[in-house]
């Protein structure tokens, strides 16, 4: 979708006009730009709450006009929701162009305004590869207010590119277990370096076994095509601040042999969310040629029982000599980011981020609405709520509490991969924490915002939602 910013009202045939209304808008200011909406029901109008909406048709110019309550001109919040509204009605309406009218005053902050433009994006959004029927998306939206918008075409521009990286994102989540495999994933990541200039390494089973990242080798045994651990590097001319993110690549979670039950499983394609997530990362980080060094590590397998799938049991002897026991191979998403963390430490970043649809506590205890973050360092924590605030993917802090780490030790092994007297997000993250050596990390839960099962708040349609790419970029961002 194409948006691009006016400064006056020139309807074109077709055009469909959505004027925002918000809290404290006169009907009467609205009926001074539209005279033609004077026919508009006084005692039906919309007070502006976020989300209320008035759909008519003009008489004499047979245009659509979608009064929508936009709540309140500095509220970021009321900007997203806003937008959501805007694109659910214009898809419902069939609507492929159209303007959105501010009347004025209009005092909207860069920030409201990159929230609108991104939440325009993301609402229209679809994944329909598969659907015979699909619904129209929205091509071409004009933003118009008569004084200047604060907010450069050079802006809008950069977000539609990363909200194309959110697009990429969720088409890879979205995407069907039968095409997204290890050796689809080493494909994507193969087309992306080509594509952005980037470095690319890729471990498969020799080379894992080598390094021995006997975490990856573990939980892919059961699986019919092989683990990886896929490397990607940004690196710009020049930098100070060295950024690895790591990403959980389970293609399918079937559980293992501690095999899930139906329900459970139905939406374990979604496993691979944190490596979609790194990929799309570093991909906008490279369309925009930020000013810091990236590294996306994405650990890779599918999570199968079969004859020669891993076992509980079993004992896993890690690369940093660190010894695990399994105790349910449904707790496969640490064992594989352990041999990543413990690679990305190696290379002494200034700091990891890492992504995993790691628990469904996480579900329980924070839903799809924000992700957990577990992170000892105050300033990168700090930074991160920072940017997760300023663009809308929200986290929630978790903490690393050192006494529950006895309960992840083993009898005959330094650690176990499973606990089950509650706290098992935090439990989770202690784990992970266990490999990351002295370097500042921080742990994302994204298992409840990374899919969701039906539309959320801001979000008009369920499925992948791409979080964490947003949020990134603009940790990015702020850091360059
Ligand atoms: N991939 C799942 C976590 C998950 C659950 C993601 C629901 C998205 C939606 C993870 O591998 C898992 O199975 N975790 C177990 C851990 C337990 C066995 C300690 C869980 O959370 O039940
Ligand atoms: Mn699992
Ligand atoms: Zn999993």
């Amino acid at each position: 979708m194409k948006i691009v910013k006016k400064n006056s009202y020139k309807p074109e045939e077709r055009t469909a006009v959505v004027i925002p209304v918000f809290k404290g808008t006169p009907l009467a200011a609205i009926w001074e730009e539209f005279p033609e909406l004077k026919f508009l029901d006084r005692d039906k109008k919309i007070k502006g709450a976020a989300g209320e909406a008035q759909v008519c048709q003009s008489l004499q110019q047979q245009r659509l006009f979608l009064l929508i309550g936009a709540g309140r001109r500095d509220s970021l919040p009321d900007a997203r929701k806003l937008a959501c509204k805007i694109m659910t009605l214009l898809r419902e309406n069939r609507v492929s162009k159209a303007l959105v009218y501010f009347i004025p005053p209009d005092p909207y902050s860069h920030g409201y305004l990159v929230n609108l433009v991104d939440y325009l994006h993301l609402n229209n959004y679809r994944f329909d590869r598969y659907l015979r029927k699909k619904s129209k998306p929205v091509l071409r939206l004009d933003l118009v207010c008569q004084k200047k918008i604060p907010l450069p075409a050079a802006d809008i521009k950069e977000r539609e590119e990363i909200n194309n990286s959110a697009a990429f994102c969720r088409d890879l989540v979205n995407e069907i277990p039968a095409k997204i495999t290890p050796d689809s994933l080493v494909q994507t990541a193969t087309t992306l370096a080509k594509e952005h200039q980037l470095k690319l390494s890729i471990f498969r089973k020799p080379e894992l076994a080598e390094h021995g990242l006997n975490g990856l080798l573990a939980v892919g045994a059961g699986a019919c095509c092989s683990p990886a651990l896929i490397q990607l590097d940004y690196v710009p001319e020049k930098f100070s601040r060295h950024v690895s993110l790591v990403g959980k690549g389970i293609t399918f979670d079937s559980g293992g042999l501690n095999l899930k039950p139906g329900k459970s499983m139905e939406e374990m394609k979604s496993d691979m969310a944190g490596a979609a997530v790194v990929f799309a990362i570093i991909k906008s980080v490279a369309a925009l040629r930020l000013p810091v060094k990236v590294t996306a590590l994405a650990a890779v397998a599918e999570n199968m029982p079969g004859n020669q799938a891993y076992k509980p049991g079993d004992i896993i002897t890690y690369a940093n000599k660190k010894t695990v026991e399994i105790v349910n191979t449904d707790a496969e998403g640490r064992l594989i980011l352990a041999d990543a963390l413990i690679m990305a430490s190696r290379q002494k970043p200034n700091v990891i981020i890492e992504f995993s649809t790691l628990t469904g506590a996480i579900i329980t205890a924070l839903g799809d609405g924000m992700a957990g973050l577990m992170c000892r360092n105050k300033k990168l924590k700090s930074d991160l709520f920072q940017a997760a605030n300023a663009c809308g993917e929200l986290l929630w802090e978790l903490p690393l509490f050192s006494e529950y780490r006895k309960d992840i030790t083993a009898k005959i092994a330094d650690l176990k991969n499973a606990d089950y007297r509650g706290a098992s997000s935090i439990k989770a993250g202690l784990f992970l924490q266990e490999f990351v050596g002295k370097t500042p990390f921080a742990h994302l839960d994204i298992a409840g915002t990374a899919f969701l099962s039906k539309p959320g708040f801001w979000l008009n349609t369920e499925g992948a939602t791409g979080f964490g790419v947003r949020l990134l970029v603009e940790y990015l961002k702020n850091l360059g």
